[in-house]
């Protein structure tokens, strides 16, 4: 098969794609067609040198995150998948290549209401942002969350969920086309944090009370204000670092307002903790995915152009996804 592989790091110009050998599903395994993959910040990551594939170390380094596809061979153990169905799947990486090993429980079939992009698009984004807002921070009916960076794909999957669950969403995003976008998409308040204060928005949107949680992804820099706006109880749920790491911490603030601070990371996580979390995510949201709930896609490359898209996105212009579209079926039709 023909597969985008790191040879080395670098920018951009390192995602080639060059022959590798087909993978081999094992017995709990599905061999999936891919059509579209779903580029994530840590895809960018990982170019670098800066994200490495959890261990055992694949024998060639392939990126991608999320795939959707169809089955092509299924392992002798495997009882819910057969050949030609449209699934989508999460990865440990290898997304961005004409073929995946997908074990079984990674993996739901696409709903007749998503094409090849969104569906490519799902797993990584719609499965952090499921896992922070109600596995983290516990989230239910009627609460509050800040969800920062609320245009990415991340975050857009965020605001999504949390409306659908009837969650109030305060977000923010850094330029107003976002703002705009991400109030269609179910936000009651917009920051543009380049124009105002968030701990201030929030203090006003609040009473004074602060939120029940908040959605982080950039670090260092808004630690304190973070902690500022969560009310006594609160958590904190930290799922990316994109403006820095270090930072002071009071522990007095976390003490006295009884704040929870919780880091998350999907792709290291043990396989058994992903696929529970697979599994509930396709019992609870699968069947609601359609035009209302699920990825907004943003823009789909051709996969020869891996390179421009991983540029594309350094560019924090994205609303939503970036999709690979590694079949000429998954590009938009003209
Ligand atoms: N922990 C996990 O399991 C997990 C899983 C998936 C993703 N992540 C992390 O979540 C973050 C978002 O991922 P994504 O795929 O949703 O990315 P994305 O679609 O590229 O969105 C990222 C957005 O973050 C905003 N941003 C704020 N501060 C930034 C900074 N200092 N540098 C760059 N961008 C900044 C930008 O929007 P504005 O213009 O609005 O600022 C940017 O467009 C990444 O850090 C990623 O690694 C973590």
């Amino acid at each position: 098969m023909r597969a985008v592989v790191l040879d080395r790091y670098g920018g951009p110009e390192v995602l080639q794609i060059r022959e590798v050998p087909d993978p081999v599903i094992g017995p709990d395994e599905i061999l999936v067609a891919v059509e579209a993959a779903g580029i994530n910040r840590a895809d960018l990551h990982q170019r670098e040198g800066r994200y490495p594939p959890p261990p055992p170390a694949p024998p060639v380094e392939i990126p991608g995150l999320e795939c959707a596809g169809t089955v092509v061979a299924t392992g002798p153990r495997v009882t819910e998948f057969r050949v030609g169905q449209r699934v989508a799947a999460l990865l440990p990486g290898g997304g961005y290549a004409e073929l995946v090993a997908v074990p079984h429980r990674m993996a739901w079939e696409v709903p007749a209401t998503q094409n090849w992009a969104e569906a490519g698009a799902t797993p990584e984004a719609f499965l952090t942002a499921y896992d922070a807002l109600f596995d983290k921070a516990g989230l239910g009916l009627g609460q509050r969350v800040v969800v920062h960076a609320a245009a990415g794909g991340v975050g857009s999957a965020a605001v999504q969920l949390a409306r659908a669950a009837g969650i109030r969403v305060l977000a923010t995003v850094g330029t107003r086309a976002k703002a705009e976008w991400v109030k269609s998409l179910g936000a009651e308040l917009v920051v543009n944090y380049r124009e105002a204060s968030f701990a201030d928005a929030v203090q006003e949107w609040t009473g004074g009370r602060g939120v029940d949680a908040v959605l982080d992804f950039v670090g260092a820099p808004y630690w304190q204000a973070n902690c500022q706006i969560l009310k006594p109880g609160g958590t904190l749920v930290l799922i990316g670092t994109l403006g820095g790491t270090e930072t002071a911490v009071a522990l007095g603030q976390l003490l006295g307002r009884r704040l929870t601070v919780c880091g998350t990371a999907l792709r290291s996580r043990p396989v058994e903790a992903k696929m529970t979390l697979v599994q509930t995510f396709r019992e609870r949201v699968v069947p609601l995915l359609g035009p209302g709930l699920g990825p907004r896609i943003d823009r789909v490359f051709w996969w020869e152009e891996a390179g421009e898209a991983h540029r594309y996105m350094e560019q924090n212009q994205n609303l939503g996804k970036i999709v690979l579209a590694i079949r000429p079926s998954a590009l938009p039709r003209p």
